[in-house]
């Protein structure tokens, strides 16, 4: 099975950091949602992967690389305008061939990975089969209708008055019908080739159409706030570990990972908390919830369910959360960080192991 990964899109709902970087390479738990993706897929051995890039291409391909990491291939395909999912698969088709697919939004977390839903659209051979999840407000999504048997009757892209709570995660199984119901459908109201459209075209026309429930955690992380949940979410199953250089005056609880080549000073940070390397923590009050990346500066601050993300600094900050910090902002001011005491590794730091 091959993978198509939609990753273009303009981000509008996450302005401004979408202003500065795609809203792919957000870090969630300090890697960036495509990341998510790409592991998600390997652990289901695909090779062959296809990612759909709008203006920010030369970044994700920058910070993805050929898919070696992952164990896969990746060809890169740039879409002009985002003119739909549909028009993703449209313009795909020259790598998709007649191979069976699966599409996966970029911009989704998936938890507990695909294995499961993929297996269900291999045992019930459907022409198309989604993956839905129940949600307390459909109206933001692709809401589906089904029978009993788990067959698809209706699906409506942003309805305003949802048909059913089950909504459309980003993940879609194909086999190589879709292709000629991309073909059959035009534009919607909203100028968009629509997957939604596409799939119904099937449905009407008789071919088997599934939908398999997931229960596990998912987050389309299109919102601040989303972003915000699904990284404290992901930070629940961090390993913990200090890897930098911590003092004696600081304070480590709950699960926290310091990164190698991250110092913490006279701090008190509880976990879940991350703390990419190269980062400087000092004088700070770091709590449950927040990820900060690497060659970060934080002092004399208090912050907690946050993102900090690579290269900002924040300083003399009280009582701060629920903060989506952007790569390099400054807030606050003050002088760079004094070069760490030679002695501080003799003198009472931690560094290395596990506490
Ligand atoms: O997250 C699940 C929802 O995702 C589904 O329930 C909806 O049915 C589906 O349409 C989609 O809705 P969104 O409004 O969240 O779609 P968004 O515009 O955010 O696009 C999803 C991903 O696809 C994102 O990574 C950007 C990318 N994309 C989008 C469009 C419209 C493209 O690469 N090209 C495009 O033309």
């Amino acid at each position: 099975m091959k993978a198509l990964i939609l990753a273009g899109g303009l981000g509008t709902r996450l302005r401004p950091f979408t202003e500065t970087m795609p809203k792919q390479l957000i870090p969630i738990a300090n890697q960036p949602v495509l990341e998510h993706v790409l592991v998600n897929l390997r652990a289901l051995g695909v090779r062959e992967i296809c990612v759909v890039v709008g203006a920010w291409g030369p970044d994700i391909a920058a910070r993805i690389g050929d898919g070696s990491r992952f164990g896969a291939r990746i060809t890169y395909l740039t879409q002009q305008r985002p003119l739909g999912l549909a028009h993703c698969v449209a313009i795909a088709r020259p790598f998709l061939g007649d191979d069976d697919f699966v599409m996966y939004l970029g911009d989704n977390v998936v938890q507990d990975g695909i294995a499961g839903p993929a297996e269900e659209f291999r045992a019930r051979r459907s022409d198309a089969h989604l993956v839905v999840a129940r949600v307390a407000d459909p109206r933001a999504f692709g809401v589906a209708e089904l029978d009993a048997r788990g067959r698809v009757r209706r699906l409506v892209e942003k309805p305003r008055l949802p048909l059913s709570d089950l909504a459309l995660i980003g993940v879609y199984f194909f086999r190589p019908a879709i292709h000629r119901a991309v073909a059959a459908i035009s534009p919607s109201a909203r100028g968009e080739l629509e997957i939604t459209d596409a799939v119904q075209w099937l449905v009407d026309r008789g071919g088997p159409v599934t939908a398999g429930e997931y229960t596990g955690y998912w987050k389309d992380t299109g919102r601040v706030e989303d972003v915000l949940d699904c990284n404290r979410r992901l930070l629940d199953s961090l390993d913990r570990g200090v890897h930098g250089t911590v003092d004696a005056a600081s304070r480590l609880t709950g699960p926290v990972h310091i990164a190698p080549g991250a110092t913490v000073l006279r701090s008190v940070i509880t976990g879940p908390v991350i703390v990419g390397p190269g980062s400087r923590v000092e004088d700070c009050r770091i709590g449950p919830g927040t990820s900060i990346g690497g060659d970060c500066v934080l002092r004399g601050t208090e912050l907690e369910n946050s993102i900090v993300m690579d290269g900002a600094w924040v300083t003399d900050r009280t009582g701060a959360s629920d903060l989506l910090i952007g790569r390099s902002m400054r807030i606050g001011s003050g002088p760079p960080p004094e070069p760490l005491p030679t002695e501080l590794a003799a003198n009472g730091a931690r560094t290395g192991g596990t506490r």
